[in-house]
Order: C-alpha cells, then structure tokens, then sequence
C-alpha cells in the first residue's frame, strides 16, 4: 500500500473511532475508561469478584466467554488438535516432548486456569512460568517481596498455584488489562515491554490505540524460557516479528544465552523449537496491523449489553460470530456473508497449505531416522537435521498461530513456503546418502505410511505417540 493510502487508512480508522465515541453519547464514570475514575478498590485488588458490582455489563460479557460454539476453523467447543478434522500429524511432528500427549484448540478465557492446570503436559516438575498468561496473581507473586525472579522456576503445582488460589486471582481477569483504581488500560505483565525495548520500540507513552492491541500482546506472541534470567518469559524479537526474524534469533541470541533446543525430536534426533500462538507478531505484519486496526476493533466490537448502554465486549471469541459489530463498522460495502465467506476461502486455502507443509515435515524425520540406522556420515546427519529444525519452525509458527491464516494470509503462505522448502532439503539430502548406503527407499516410504495409518487410527489421543516409532523407526531420546 503507498504510504497515501495507509495515512488515510489511519486517518479514516481514527476517525470512525472518534465517531464510535460520539455515538456512545453519556459516558458515566462507571462505564468509561478513558476518563480517569475512582474504583475506591485498593491497589492489590486482582479478583474479578471485586468489579462486579462497579461494572455489571463488563463482567457480564467477560464471563460470555464460557459459552462454547465453533466456526468453521475456530471457536471454543473444547478440542484435540489432533483430531482428524484438525492437525492429526501432531503426534509423529512434536514426538517426545508434552505436545504430542496433549494439545488442545483455545477456547474461553474464563478457562484459562482450569485448562492450563489440567493439560497433562503439566507435571509435579513444571515451573511456576507456566502459569504466566493465565492468571492475575502474576504480576503479584513477581514483586520482590513476594516471589521476585525465583517465581519463574518455582515449582507450578506445589509452590506457585496454592500462593496464587491463596491470593484469590482470576483467570486473565480485569487487572491484567485495567488498572484497577482507575480502570485506565495497563499491560500488567513486565515480559511485554522488555521485549519490546530489546527491538528499539519505546511504549513508555503508548497511544490509547496502541494499547487495545498491547492489552493482548502481552500473551498472544511466541516466547520462550530463558535459561540465562532464571527461566524468565522472553519474546524473541530483537530481530522482528516476522518468522524468519524470531529464527534468527532462536539461530544466534538464543544459543548464546544458552537455549539452543525446547527438545530433542524422538524420530529424528533434531534440536526441536516448538512455536506458541504468535498472534500479535503475525497481525502486525498484516494488513489490518499495518493499517492499525487494533485487536480490540475486531474482537472487542461495542455491543449494547442492557438495551441502553453500549460498552466493549469482553467476550474474546471468533469474530466471525459476530460478523455486524466486528467487521461491518469498517466494511459496510460488505455483507456479512461476503466478508464470511472471502474469510474462510482464505482459511480454507492456508490450512491445505499448511497440512501438505506438515507432510513433507513429518517424512522429512523419518528420513533423517532412516540415515541413522543406516549409519549415514554424522555430519550429513547433523546437516540434514538442521533443515528439520528449520522447516518444523516455519510451519509450526503459523500452526500455532490461531487465526487459521486470516491476521496475515500473505506472510502465513511465505512462511509454509519455506517450510517446505527446508522439509524437501532434508529429504532430498537424506536420499542422496541412503541411495548411496544401498537403502531401499521404496520400503522407506511404506514403512512411512504405516507408521502414520497406526497414529490417525488410534482413537486413544493420548496413545498416538506411542506409534510413532517402532522397531524399523527406533526411538532416539
Ligand atoms: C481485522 C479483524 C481482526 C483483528 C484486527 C484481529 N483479529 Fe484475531 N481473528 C480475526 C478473525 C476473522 C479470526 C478467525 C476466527 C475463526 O476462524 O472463526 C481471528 C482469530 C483469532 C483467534 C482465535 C479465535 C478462535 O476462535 O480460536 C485469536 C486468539 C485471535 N484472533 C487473537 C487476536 C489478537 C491477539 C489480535 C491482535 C494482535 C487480533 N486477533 C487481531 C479477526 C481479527
Ligand atoms: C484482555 C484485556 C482486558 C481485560 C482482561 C478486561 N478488559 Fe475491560 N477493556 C479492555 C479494552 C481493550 C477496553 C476498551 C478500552 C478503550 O478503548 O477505551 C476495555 C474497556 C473497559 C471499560 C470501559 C468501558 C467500555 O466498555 O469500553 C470498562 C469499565 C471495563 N473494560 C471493565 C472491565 C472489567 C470489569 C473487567 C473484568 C471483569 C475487564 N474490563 C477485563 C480490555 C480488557
Ligand atoms: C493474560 C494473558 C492473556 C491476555 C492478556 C489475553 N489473552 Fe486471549 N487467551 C489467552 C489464553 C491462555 C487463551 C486460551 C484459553 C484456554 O484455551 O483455556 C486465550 C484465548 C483467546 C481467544 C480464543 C477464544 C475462543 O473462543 O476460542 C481469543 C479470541 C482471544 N484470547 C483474544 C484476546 C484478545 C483480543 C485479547 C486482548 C483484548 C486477549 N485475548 C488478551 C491469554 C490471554
Ligand atoms: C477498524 C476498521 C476495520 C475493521 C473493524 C475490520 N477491517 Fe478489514 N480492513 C480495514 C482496512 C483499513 C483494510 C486495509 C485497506 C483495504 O485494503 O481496504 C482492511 C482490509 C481487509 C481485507 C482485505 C485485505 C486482506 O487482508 O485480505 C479483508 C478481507 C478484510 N479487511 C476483512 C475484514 C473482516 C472479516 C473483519 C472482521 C473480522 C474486518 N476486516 C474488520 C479495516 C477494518
């Protein structure tokens, strides 16, 4: 887009919100944030419970978000990703690491404490940093005076979840966006603007736009452990936001703070990254991003809740569900159906993308397993494994991603692109020494097959992982 263009995008977005605002008419104290108010509630306060009463329709809204419907590619009913509808490789591609026993589809943030205390990837091992996007204890128990630094490797089951029941929190409630005297937007956690200092971006005087984005980006973004800061919550962002960025990082800054792998793959013994929901990173990159359309404007629409006042939804759910308040305030040349129907075409297109991706992905492991019982020269091995790595990265960051393509259709495709072009590397190198060590290549791919048919067959989710390697495929952990 010329920067003409984009200016008056943004001039014309700015606009429209001014007009939202106008429209909105009487703002009372209590339902308007953005002049400054007084809760009278103290300054410690993180339970939901407490804002009730102050702002009814808010909370109303917020607790929406335990309804379950789905959309065609999202939505909230709880789900396996492995289910055949959905990723059913996922067993074979994050085999021997949590992943591949347990990994749901988001739903509700209501939820978000019961799912992530009852995913079986936590174990009486995980770390306190588990529970960092899930609830408002956090910002509390990582004061100095209460846990400080050594929150992050406190043990989750025995240390951190009974300090934070203690204290009464709220999965992902009002304080973590809300400052909870004045109501006025705050990103309550510290990871956030760290991050975003490391790439050069000051946020100190952020505008009320930007922070209906940074509300959510806060935990909608990649991060990892950094072993180097007592296993802190970093974003890897010093080189940008877009894959081939956060690679880089992961290829340079990562390995010199010493986080080199997340885990060693069961199939074929590369240094595994695993990607989580970069929504934030992805949308920027996007047109809507571009334009500053915030998350806000799509998934937070004004709705009147009681007949008379209009306030912000707090149910984070799909847009789609709404299409009227979420999409027509911008595109209202559009009908409903029309802007459905472009949004799942582009759906439909990245998710075909993105399986053919995961194929080649998934033979490229048991190639590299086949040149290790075959005792291929180690150093091919290791080369062929880096291409593992690299081609698992490009697909799985925008597996994890939870807009099935939509936040960015263009940079999601390059980036399934590249996928596959490291996976067909990797294959193409491996073939060259097995052919060359006298490997039957044809018996490789129907082992392959089989291997894959005993995973989709399975019914058991938490049992596919246990097919995936097998006397011609050894285990390498
Ligand atoms: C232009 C509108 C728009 C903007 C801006 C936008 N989204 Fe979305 N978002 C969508 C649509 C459309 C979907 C796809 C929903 C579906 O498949 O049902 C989606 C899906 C999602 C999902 C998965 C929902 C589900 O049902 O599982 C999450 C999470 C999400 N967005 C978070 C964000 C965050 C965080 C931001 C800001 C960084 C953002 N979105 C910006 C429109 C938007
Ligand atoms: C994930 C972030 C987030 C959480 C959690 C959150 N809010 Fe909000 N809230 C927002 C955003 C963004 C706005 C829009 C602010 C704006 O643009 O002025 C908002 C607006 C508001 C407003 C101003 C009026 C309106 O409707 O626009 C009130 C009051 C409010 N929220 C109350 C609450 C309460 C009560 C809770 C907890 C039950 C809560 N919020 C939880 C992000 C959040
Ligand atoms: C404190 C961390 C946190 C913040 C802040 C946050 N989210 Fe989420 N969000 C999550 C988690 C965790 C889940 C998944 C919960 C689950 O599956 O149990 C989620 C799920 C979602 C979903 C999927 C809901 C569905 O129906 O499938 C959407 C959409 C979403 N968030 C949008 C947003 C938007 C927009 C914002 C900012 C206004 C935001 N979130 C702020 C952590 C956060
Ligand atoms: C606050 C205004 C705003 C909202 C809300 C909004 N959009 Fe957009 N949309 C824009 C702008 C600005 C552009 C970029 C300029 C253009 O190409 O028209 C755009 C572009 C698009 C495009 C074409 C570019 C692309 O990325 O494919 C589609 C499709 C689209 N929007 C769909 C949606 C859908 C679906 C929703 C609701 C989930 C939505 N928009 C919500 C402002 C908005």
């Amino acid at each position: 887009m010329s920067s003409l263009k984009r200016v008056l995008m943004l001039a014309m977005v700015a606009i429209f919100a001014m007009a939202i605002m106008a429209a909105c008419g009487t703002k009372t104290a209590n339902n308007n944030a953005s002049e400054p108010i007084d809760t009278g509630l103290p300054a410690d306060t993180i339970n939901n419970e407490a804002f009730k009463d102050l702002f009814p329709l808010q909370y109303e809204s917020f607790y929406a978000t335990e309804d379950m419907s789905d959309t065609t590619y999202g939505g909230s009913v709880p789900t396996s990703k492995f289910d055949l509808s959905k990723e059913p490789l996922l067993p074979i591609i994050f085999n021997g690491y949590g992943f591949a026993l347990d990994y749901n589809e988001d739903r509700g943030h209501a939820y978000a404490i019961e799912d992530n205390t009852k995913t079986l990837r936590i174990n009486d091992k995980s770390p306190g940093a588990c529970l960092t996007c899930k609830s408002t204890a956090v910002p509390v128990l990582l004061k100095e005076e209460n846990l400080g630094d050594a929150y992050w490797k406190a043990n989750f089951r025995g240390e951190v979840i009974p300090a934070a029941e203690e204290m009464g929190h709220s999965p992902i409630g009002c304080t973590l966006c809300h400052d909870p005297q004045t109501m006025e937007l705050q990103v309550g956690l510290p990871m956030f603007a760290k991050a975003m200092e490391a790439q050069g971006i000051d946020i100190s005087n952020p505008t009320k736009n930007e922070m209906r984005t940074y509300v959510c980006a806060q935990c909608h973004v990649e991060y990892y452990f950094d072993p180097s800061n007592k296993g802190e919550v970093t974003f890897p962002w010093d080189n940008g936001f877009k894959p081939e960025d956060m690679y880089e990082y992961y290829q340079t800054i990562a390995k010199d703070k010493g986080f080199a792998q997340d885990w060693k793959h069961n199939v074929s013994g590369a240094p595994m990254l695993k990607a989580q929901h970069p929504e934030f990173e992805t949308w920027i990159e996007g047109t809507h991003g571009k334009a500053g359309v915030s998350c806000a404007d799509c998934h937070m629409p004004y709705e009147r809740s009681d007949g008379k006042k209009k306030v912000s939804s707090h149910n984070w759910t799909s847009p789609l569900k709404n299409i009227e308040a979420s999409c027509r305030t911008c595109h209202a040349d559009k009908t409903a159906e029309e802007l459905k129907s472009n949004v799942e075409a582009t759906q439909e297109t990245h998710f075909s993308a993105l399986h053919k991706a995961q194929e080649i992905g998934v033979s490229a492991h048991y190639y590299v397993n086949r040149m290790i019982t075959a005792n291929a020269p180690a150093a091919k091995i290791a080369e062929a494994q880096e291409l593992v790595r690299k081609g698992q990265w490009f697909f799985d960051i925008i597996a994890a991603e939870n807009a099935t393509g939509f936040h960015n259709p263009q940079g999601a495709m390059d980036s399934l692109k590249t996928s596959s072009e490291a996976s067909s590397e990797a294959i193409i190198l491996a073939t060259e020494e097995l052919v060359k060590l006298g490997v039957n290549i044809d018996e490789l791919k129907a082992e392959i097959e089989k291997a894959t048919n005993a995973v989709l067959n399975e019914q058991d989710t938490t049992k596919k992982r246990d097919h995936v390697t097998n006397a011609f495929f050894p285990a390498q952990q």
